[in-house]
């Protein structure tokens, strides 16, 4: 392993995201000497001080979204973001505009699936821009991701679009624009964590051109299997409601 690589330390029940870097880590199953990670490979095993032993990994998109990335507002989840991909059948190569970079973890997930096509994401914070953009660094998809700090019910400047997304407040206002920008027969997907958004932008969604408006809410239950299987008692309840609409003419 090089130095200031990034690796995945996993055991049965627990797993680290880390820099091989001459330091030592502290966690609840005892301190890691990350020195030693310098002799090691992909595969081998490292012990922390506890004599817990753990499996060297290259981590995934999945293992960096839920240990490394740094949220800002709410993100769109992976399995809403699967949802998209799913259903709207971009593949490599589509262009994409993702309206609500927040954090950046639509885009970068979408990105990640679509490159050597390209996303390009509009945020009008200053603030997530930034975060948006080293995130997008730290996962590599800089050719890939292209980040506007534009207001997008100013104008989408890409057109001939396969995939508009929108994941802001009031997403109403820049329906029109995510209209223009869109290619026939390509789709426009909306977020909206609440009823009340998710009613306003089918009505103006219903005022274009728009075929196959259908609203998808994904119900994700996980079990547990301990001593008896059956639901955890906790979990996330309620993300957002997707609603997908495809250009006509
Ligand atoms: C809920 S977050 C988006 C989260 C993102 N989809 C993700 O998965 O990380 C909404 C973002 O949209 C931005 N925003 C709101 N109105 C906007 C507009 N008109 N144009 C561009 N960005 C906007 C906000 O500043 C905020 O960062």
């Amino acid at each position: 392993l090089k130095k200031n690589e990034l690796v995945l330390l996993i055991s049965k029940d627990s797993s680290y995201l880390t820099e091989v870097e001459k330091r030592k880590m502290h966690t609840k199953d005892g301190i890691f000497n990350l020195d030693e990670l310098l002799k090691k490979k992909l595969g081998d095993s490292i012990q922390t001080h506890l004599k817990k032993k753990f499996k060297i990994a290259k981590p995934n998109l999945v293992d960096i979204f839920e240990k490394r990335m740094k949220r800002l507002p709410q993100i769109i989840t992976t399995k809403d973001s699967a949802s998209i991909l799913a259903h709207t059948g971009v593949l490599q190569g589509s262009l994409v505009v993702d309206v609500g970079t927040g954090s950046g973890f639509l885009a970068i997930f979408l990105a990640s699936y679509i490159k050597p096509g390209k996303v390009v994401t509009y945020e009008i914070n200053k603030k997530n821009f930034k975060v948006a953009k080293e995130n997008i660094r730290l996962v590599g998809l800089e050719k890939f991701v292209k980040i506007k700090n534009k207001d997008a019910t100013k104008g989408i400047d890409e057109k001939n679009v396969d995939l508009v997304t929108v994941d802001v407040q009031n997403p109403e206002k820049v329906i029109k624009n995510a209209y223009k920008s869109l290619k026939v027969g390509g789709y426009l997907v909306v977020y909206s964590p609440t009823v009340e958004e998710l009613m306003n932008a089918v009505g103006k969604i219903k005022s274009f051109d728009f075929s196959q408006v259908n609203i998808l809410e994904n119900i994700a239950r996980e079990w547990k299997s301990e001593l008896t299987t059956r639901p955890k008692t906790m979990g996330l309840m309620h993300t957002g409601f997707l609603i997908f609409a495809r250009k006509l003419s």
